[in-house]
């Protein structure tokens, strides 16, 4: 089978590979869309000696299972996270997850949709309800609270509006740029939803944000953009006892007083829990993955916006290019695998 490998230049080689056999609680899927995300040509900058497929985001049909999975078989149409850094991901004609990071999807999500969630969703969900233990979707908030999502045009801050807005967690105070007029979408001003312009400089956002919440205090915030400032903006406009999770390493010595920053990282649902902790984020991943197929199916869930990129596994370099270089406003690149040069449908 063909797969993507992606070097410190963020070149894509395109080789040939034995097809994977799904060990024991895996899934083997045949990848029909690919999701792409900035850790992709990330980490090979951070790892030049680490030249693998980084493709997270897998949607497609199940092609075998190991010994063991329950829940899937043959056939079965499915999203799935593949394990970050691990052999055989999604940039391949087929791809390894393992079940308990795997969804059924109905016929009304297509690939493209279903490929754009995986990685992002969970890396919202994880961040509003393990890191700032927000209320969830089944058990809502009874009472306004206030929280920031800065960067709500991103995949990552846009699926933390979509979880917050099921949480009935309001107001949502929204800093986007470009990508303001999709975030206005998602938002509900009747609950006091509004949108803080970053363009218009640090200054203006954190007065923004006091403002937006109209005198109340906000203690919340969910940082998925985690550099630029936006975590010392957040630092400056929050009440203590205050709490910003973030998707990327901050500096300590940046937090402000009384401003707990807790960092996200959606590989914790591959891992094994804490010592002294019984369960942790993997048997959170577990049910929440499954809590995202059953809102695709019934409607009340959905993927973020998407582009695909000409050419399958051909498409990743430029699709990975362009999201280094800050291109991407609003939306996810994505790869339909049978484009791909040499591949067979
Ligand atoms: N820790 C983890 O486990 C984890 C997991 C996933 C992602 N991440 C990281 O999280 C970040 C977001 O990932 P993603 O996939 O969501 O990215 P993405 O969708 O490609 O993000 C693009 C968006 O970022 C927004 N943005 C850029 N600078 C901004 C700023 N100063 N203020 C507000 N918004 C800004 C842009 O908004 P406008 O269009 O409005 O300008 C754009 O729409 C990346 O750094 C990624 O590496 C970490």
């Amino acid at each position: 089978m063909k797969e993507a490998i992606i070097d410190q230049t963020v070149a894509v080689t395109i080789r040939d590979v034995e097809i994977p056999t799904p060990q024991p609680g895996q899934v083997l899927i045949k990848v029909v869309v690919s999701g792409t995300n900035p850790k992709d040509w990330k980490v090979p900058k951070w790892q030049p000696d680490n030249v693998i497929n980084q493709g997270d985001d897998i949607a497609g049909y199940v092609e075998a299972v190991g010994e063991g999975v329950q829940k899937f078989r043959k056939g079965d149409k499915v999203a799935a996270f593949h394990e970050m850094m691990s052999p055989h991901g999604s940039y391949a004609e087929y791809a390894i997850a393992w079940e308990h990071t795997t969804f059924h999807l109905t016929e009304k999500t297509s690939f493209e949709e279903a490929a754009t969630i995986p990685l992002a969703a969970m890396t919202a969900a994880l961040g509003l309800y393990q890191e700032l233990k927000l209320p969830l979707p089944w058990s809502p908030a009874g009472k306004p609270t206030p929280l920031v999502v800065y960067g709500g045009a991103s995949a990552v801050g846009a699926f933390a509006i979509k979880f917050a807005k099921l949480s009935n967690i309001h107001p949502i105070i929204a800093v986007a740029g470009k990508g303001a007029p999709f975030v206005e979408d998602l938002l509900e001003p009747s609950k006091g939803d509004t949108v803080v312009d970053y363009r218009e400089g640090d200054d203006a956002v954190r007065s923004k944000i006091r403002a937006a919440a109209n005198g109340a205090p906000v203690h919340y915030a969910y940082d998925a953009v985690s550099q630029k400032g936006s975590h010392v903006n957040l630092g400056a406009a929050l009440t203590k006892p205050g709490a910003i999770t973030t998707v990327l390493p901050t500096p300590s010595d940046e937090a402000a007083d009384g401003i707990a920053i807790r960092r996200t990282m959606v590989g914790s649902v591959h891992m094994p829990p804490a010592e002294g902790k019984a369960l942790g984020d993997k048997e959170f991943g577990a049910a929440f993955f499954q809590f995202i197929g059953r809102g695709l199916a019934q409607g009340w869930f959905s993927g973020h916006p998407y582009e695909v990129r000409k050419g399958g596994l051909g498409g990743v370099e430029g699709a990975l290019k362009d999201l280094e270089a800050g291109k991407a406003s609003a939306v996810k690149y994505v790869v339909r695998i049978g484009e791909t040069e040499g591949v067979l449908l």
